[in-house]
């Protein structure tokens, strides 16, 4: 699945350094060059040594040793690479690299490099907790920067919660979906996902039976083609895929702005089940029973139209929008209208009446509705949906 890609590998100064060796041995025998780098703390937890007898490869420790500099120079080693992974990341390195500090090699080479980064994060609980971490990881995703983990267990440290690095083959995976070829190489693929939770006030919200099993997969399948793939999603049931952009939203609005913010795309895919309705007026305070048994009064206000805002876009419209239609009645119909109206390319339609089991479940029926008709697709798992969505997606983009 890798062969001929070069890894360039960022090893940070955590105890989960140990399974960076083992992430090594796994990397490679996917077909990957790994080149790796310590850094001064790492050296504390991982020898060179092992490090380089492991990766077969020279291991770069220093930002000053001439040698290297002679041999490849830092920028060079960055942009050799056709992924630059983190793993372990420390809360140290996530810090940096969201500072924008290059005060050593490792800091440097993410500075420098042109390639796409990966990084595992790896740290106690409370400092992946801590407000500083939640601030850099906000920022860095907004960079652009992948994630794979952490993941929630037991720690070396003895307490328990997320912060345990992901495990090499799921980082492996992750690496994988990060640089997958395919006839999507080259491509930008914005997939929306999930419900959106509308806030009434400020412990009750409106939401959908939604889970983002249909847009995690399509984002799944269209990575694995090769695509860069953002992938906006609000708070649904399934984990996002690994090895993409993720943006998590709560609202309609904001997943308006952040589809907005991820611009340009050669593709756009809503498969979000957006609520149509929010408050007309936002509310800081609890609803309260007046205890005389009155009714209260909802006043909605309509959501903006994510699909009909992208596909109406007068400049730098993507050359492909493909939206989802939920139906329970006159499903082709409806379908038909809704694509006329809103103005995309394709409308993926779908029965969600309750019998169906569709919404939620694990299987999907859908009609393809293009400019020249309708195509029947057979009931499958929502995986082969996704799969076959993303090879006529490729295909319309060649
Ligand atoms: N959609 C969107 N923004 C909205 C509402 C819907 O982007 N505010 C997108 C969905 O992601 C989907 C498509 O529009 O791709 C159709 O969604 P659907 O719920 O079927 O249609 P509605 O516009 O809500 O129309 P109606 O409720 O009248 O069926």
């Amino acid at each position: 699945m890798l062969a001929g890609k070069r890894i360039l590998l960022i090893i940070g100064g955590g105890i989960a350094a140990f399974k960076s060796l083992d992430l090594i041995r796994r990397l490679r025998e996917s077909g990957a060059t790994v080149v790796p780098v310590l850094t001064k703390a790492s050296e504390e937890f991982v020898t060179p040594l092992s490090v380089s007898a492991l990766s077969a490869e020279k291991v770069y420790r220093d930002l000053f040793d001439l040698t290297d500099e002679a041999e490849m120079g830092h920028i060079e080693l960055s942009r050799a690479a056709d992924l630059v992974v983190v793993a372990p990341a420390t809360a140290d390195l996530m810090g940096k690299m969201a500072a924008g500090l290059a005060n050593d090699l490792a800091s440097t080479l993410l500075m420098a490099t042109d390639k796409r980064v990966l990084i595992a994060p790896s740290m106690n609980v409370r400092m992946w907790e801590h407000s500083a971490t939640v601030r850099n990881f906000a920022t860095l995703k907004g960079d652009g920067v992948l994630f794979v983990g952490p993941n929630e267990g037991s720690m070396a440290c003895g307490e328990f919660g997320p912060g345990r690095m992901a495990e090499p083959m799921e980082i492996v995976a992750a690496v994988e979906a990060a640089i997958a070829d395919g006839p999507l190489n080259g491509k930008h693929v914005l997939v929306t996902s999930g419900p959106t939770h509308e806030p009434i006030d400020p412990v009750r919200y409106i939401a959908n039976r939604s889970s983002g099993a249909q847009g995690t997969a399509i984002a799944q399948a269209l990575s694995a083609l090769g695509a860069e793939v953002t992938f906006v999603t609000g708070p649904a049931d399934v984990s996002p895929p690994a090895g993409v952009r993720v943006i998590e939203v709560q609202t309609a609005r904001e997943m308006l702005a952040a589809v907005q913010a991820a611009m340009p795309a050669d593709a756009a895919v809503f498969a979000a089940a957006v609520a149509d309705w929010r408050m007309a007026e936002e509310t800081t305070s609890k609803m309260k029973k007046d205890g005389k048994g009155s009714l209260p009064v909802l006043n909605f206000a309509e959501n903006p139209d994510i699909l009909a805002t992208v596909s109406q876009m007068k400049k730098g419209r993507p050359d492909l929008v493909v939206g989802f239609a939920a139906e329970t009645d006159d499903v082709v119909k409806n379908a038909t209208a809704k694509r006329k109206r809103k103005g995309c390319d394709w409308i993926v339609a779908n029965d969600v009446s309750p019998e169906t089991g569709i919404m939620g479940g694990s299987e999907n029926a859908v009609v393809v509705i293009k400019a020249d008709g309708a195509e029947d697709w057979p009931r499958m798992g929502k995986d082969q949906v996704a799969t076959r969505l993303a090879a006529a997606i490729a295909e319309a983009l060649d």
